[in-house]
């Protein structure tokens, strides 16, 4: 359960001595004992999430010493003001300034401007709407013949079979590698994310692999491992023109493989529980296949694939009378704020039909999720797919969550998917669908 020291409040200058706030006389920053990379949490962080937020616009987090913001507003604000929050010095707990890094950090991810900007103009280029765009039909193509396979199953993992197939068959070879890479990827994700934590077992576990695992995401990210034309080829084109080096191509290479496959394999998975536990939300999908994006955008306001991500103060700043000195961490909820009473009417309601522009699921501000075109464009056919071909989608049993210092999301998750009954015309006129075969009447057998 949540940690309950509501109302306990550090005295003033009590905090600044352990988190580098400075100054006197400010207001008292509520203090937390929760540990937000225990276990418990990570279960179900949503249930210490509320805790949190009510507390205040910033707390103490006593065990890490560590400020945390949980609510909209401060986190919104964290993201925008690069500044005053910045990332280099690492978006995880440990401090790149006093510690080293597990790895070469990433030239992204954890940079600021003026070194940021040059790297995310490159891979942006790479990634632009126009190269996403021509993705679209072959993305499609594969979400439609998985599907169809699944449902030749019937009963399925949604996590294995689906949440982690799908971006399996699309990202590599979007990318640019064609080898059979599914178990490297999702072991890489896996420790990169865990290592944004503490030094907990998740992280120990994860980072079993990473001699093995590092060395081949490593040798993928030479500019002769992809093929011409994929989207890792194309942040080597930066490199020709000579915008970053070689070096740092194959660095921003490795940013893709880092962040581009267990975000979205949680994120689905995450999407595939949502419609499997609330059936009228599901019927909504089906009658209309194209709030397929707008199902994928409530999902990752309403689950947050990525929870978590810190900053380091630059500079003193006070945040709702707090006073937060320069070179403390702070801990930014996202999935918190994707869920603050203040922002969101009715936020713990998953509902495809809301307005879910604003959620901060792909961050905000400079380091905004350089990938999210990529994402919504595989959560968008896999759910269209999905509510094209498939009439009913049910829980077949119990999830599993799986536990990862930053992602939230589930290892396995039985579903039992029928067959939708062919439509009429009718039917296609209203959803405004182009459907190849017009069928005598609709036959729901789910
Ligand atoms: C549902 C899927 C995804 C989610 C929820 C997600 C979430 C996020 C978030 C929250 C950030 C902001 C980090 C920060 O502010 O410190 C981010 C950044 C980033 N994401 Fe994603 N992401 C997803 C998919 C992808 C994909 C598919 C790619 C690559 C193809 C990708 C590549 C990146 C990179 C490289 C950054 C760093 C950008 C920068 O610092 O400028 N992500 N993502």
């Amino acid at each position: 359960m949540p940690d309950s020291r509501l109302g306990e409040a550090v005295p003033a200058g009590g905090v600044g001595d352990k988190g580098g706030a400075a100054g006197t006389g400010r207001a008292a920053a509520p203090v937390r004992t929760t540990d937000p990379f225990a276990d418990d949490f990570l279960r179900d962080p949503f249930a210490y999430h509320a805790e949190l937020r009510e507390a205040g616009p910033v707390v103490w987090l006593e065990r890490y010493g560590s400020w945390g913001m949980a609510r909209y507003t401060e986190v919104h604000e964290a993201l925008r003001d690069r500044q005053t929050y910045c990332s280099a010095a690492g978006v995880g707990l440990s401090d790149f300034r006093k510690q080293t890094p597990w790895r070469p950090p990433s030239l992204l991810l954890e940079a600021d401007p003026p070194e940021h900007s040059r790297a995310r103009k490159a891979v942006a280029r790479a990634l632009s709407p126009r190269t996403i765009a021509a993705l679209r039909d072959e993305f499609a193509r594969e979400a439609d013949s998985l599907v169809s396979e699944l449902l030749a199953r019937g009963t399925v993992d949604g996590v294995t079979d689906i949440a982690e197939a799908f971006p399996l068959r699309v990202f590599p070879r979007a990318v640019g590698i064609t080898q059979d890479c599914g178990e490297q990827l999702l072991a890489y994700g896996n420790m990169a994310f865990n290592a944004f934590g503490p030094r907990n077992h998740l992280q120990a576990e994860s980072m079993a692999q990473a001699q093995p695992v590092g060395a081949w995401i490593a040798a993928h990210c030479t500019r002769e491992a992809l093929t011409p034309g994929g989207l890792g080829d194309r942040i080597y084109a930066s490199a020709d023109a000579g915008t970053v080096s070689g070096d740092e191509a194959a660095l921003l290479v490795r940013s893709l493989l880092t962040a581009g496959v267990d975000t979205t394999v949680i994120g689905l998975g995450c999407a595939l529980d949502c419609l499997a536990r609330d059936p009228a939300q599901w019927q909504l999908l089906r009658q209309d296949p194209s709030l397929a994006g707008a199902a994928f955008e409530e999902t990752l306001r309403y689950a947050s694939p990525v929870q978590t991500f810190f900053r380091t103060t630059t500079r003193e700043v006070e945040v709702g009378g707090v006073r937060i000195g320069a070179g403390g961490k702070v801990l930014l909820f996202l999935a918190a704020a994707n869920r603050d009473p203040r922002r969101w009417p009715d936020p713990e309601r998953f509902d495809i039909t809301r307005r879910a522009n604003g959620h901060v699921g792909f961050g905000y501000g400079i380091h905004a999720c350089v990938g999210a075109a990529f994402a919504r464009l595989e959560g968008e056919v896999l759910l269209r797919a999905l509510a094209r071909q498939v009439g009913s989608l049910e829980p077949a049993g119990q999830p599993v969550r799986r536990l990862n210092n930053t992602l939230s999301g589930f290892a396995a998750l039985p579903l039992t998917l029928r067959p939708a009954g062919r439509r009429t015309q009718s039917t296609a006129i209203q959803t405004g669908e182009a459907v190849p075969v017009l069928a005598e009447e609709a036959d729901d057998r789910g």
